[in-house]
């Protein structure tokens, strides 16, 4: 049963987007299973480059289906913009399956998401894309499913009742109200078009995996920003760990063969919350601006820091990564010595383990091993036999620290930088 799951080892965008679309040369089914449009998967083809939000990263793989699945967040407007965007662009959108299962976003929850932001005591720093409030509406079981895009009148009615909620808690907060029908017409127009998408992907995904066709399930930011395993409040509001995906696309454990871990050669985060190998001086600001560390659903600035073998340990623990994808090799080329995080201190005591509560992230002080940088740069090596000793060194030390095998290196943003890595020796 060829199930493979894809997810991010870090707080995000460690180029999920770009490994999934160099995946998806052997896949007959790319499958999205949590988040929603806060997600910002980029992938450079030629000299182009594409940001998909919601869509599966398979898109541009003629003959490969796309399953947004059913344990998404699914903003109706913002998924018909972004088919249209990449018709646009000269790609077919019909292998789009959306699950009847998957909750809807409007306009209502990204007016809550805000307000929470703006007067919360703890600010997390959110897209404000309402992703937040609709997974809260789905757990009060007050929430709108995609299959009522086939049902017009009861969509309507079900989008007035909620709004007409929604409206009298933004008028106790002297936020203005939402303008019910005309957002009502804006969702009815994607309605029509999204219509023919929706269906039981639950049994198209098990209908795949039966015949033995190659599934991957394509995860969306990272294991630190996992409801249950991130750094919680400062986390995002699904399960982004593997196990998300037998829930989320609704495939059972034992399906599963490989959970790939793609992992940054260093570390960023966007938004709030504890980073204990962030950098505040030039080789932050160095990394951001070789990395092109510019959040791609927000534009706001990423913050960088070190490579934190702690965090990331956890994450491939929790997620079960048996192979690893390492990117962005290429932006450490110019450093002269590279510090690796291999324990925290916290109040005075050592450990390699991962602490539960941001009190103890935040006093956390970061433990470095230092290895040799390579200076030169790698951006055109094809294969790991070709990479400097001191690289293969550093790979070597990722790898042994996350107790996980390196399985591909990517040294740049298109899809022919990347190789295959069989021995690092
Ligand atoms: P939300 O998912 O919009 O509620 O945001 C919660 C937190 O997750 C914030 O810190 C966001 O910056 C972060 N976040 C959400 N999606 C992504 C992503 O795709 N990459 C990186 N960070 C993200």
């Amino acid at each position: 049963m060829p199930v493979d799951i894809l997810v991010g080892t870090q707080w995000g965008d460690e180029g999920k987007g770009k490994l999934i679309d160099v995946l998806t040369r052997d896949v007959d089914m790319v499958v999205r299973f949590q988040g929603g449009n806060n997600a910002g998967h980029t992938v450079e083809i030629g000299d182009k480059r594409y940001v998909l939000h919601l869509v599966p990263s398979g898109i541009f793989r003629p003959g490969v289906a796309c399953v947004i699945g059913n344990g998404l967040v699914v903003d109706p407007v913002a998924l018909d913009e972004e088919l249209q965007g990449i018709e646009g662009k000269g790609f077919a959108t019909d292998s789009v399956q959306l699950s009847n299962r998957a909750q809807m976003i409007f306009v209502y929850h990204r007016i809550a998401d805000s307000l929470n932001e703006s007067g919360a005591a703890t600010k997390i720093g959110t897209t404000g894309r309402g992703i937040g409030p609709a997974y809260m509406d789905k757990m009060r079981r007050t929430g709108i499913r995609a299959i009522e895009l086939k049902y017009l009148d009861s969509l309507a009615a079900r989008f007035r009742a909620e709004c007409a909620r929604y409206n009298r808690l933004f008028a106790a907060s002297g936020v203005p109200e939402v303008d019910v029908e005309a957002e009502l017409a804006k969702v009815l127009r994607a309605a029509k078009r999204l219509a023919p998408l929706v269906c039981d992907t639950v049994y198209s995904v098990n209908r795949a995996v039966k015949a033995g066709k190659n599934v991957l399930f394509e995860g969306a930011q990272g294991a630190l920003l996992d409801i249950d395993h991130g750094t919680y409040p400062f986390v995002t509001s699904s399960n982004t760990v593997s196990g998300g995906a037998c829930t989320g696309g609704g495939v059972p454990p034992q399906s599963i063969r490989n959970v790939w871990g793609v992992i940054k050669a260093y570390t960023t985060r966007v938004g709030e919350g504890p980073f204990p190998t962030e950098l505040f001086d030039d080789t932050g600001e160095k990394l951001r601006q070789i990395g092109r560390e510019f959040g791609a659903t927000t534009g706001r600035p990423r913050r960088c820091g070190w490579f934190d073998a702690v965090a990331s340990r956890y994450a491939c623990m929790v997620n079960g990564v048996n192979k690893l994808a390492v990117t962005k090799l290429d932006c450490l080329d110019d450093l002269d010595e590279i510090a690796v995080c291999v324990a925290y201190k916290v109040n005075g005591v050592m450990t390699t383990e991962f602490p539960a509560s941001v009190a103890e992230l935040e006093a956390a002080e970061p433990v470095y091993e230092y290895l040799p940088g390579w200076k030169t740069s790698i951006s055109a090596v094809d294969c790991a036999e070709k990479l400097p000793d001191n690289a293969k060194k550093y790979l070597r030390r990722m790898a042994e620290l996350v107790d996980s095998e390196i399985a591909i290196v990517s040294v740049g943003p298109r899809r022919d930088q990347t190789f295959a890595v069989s021995s690092l020796s």
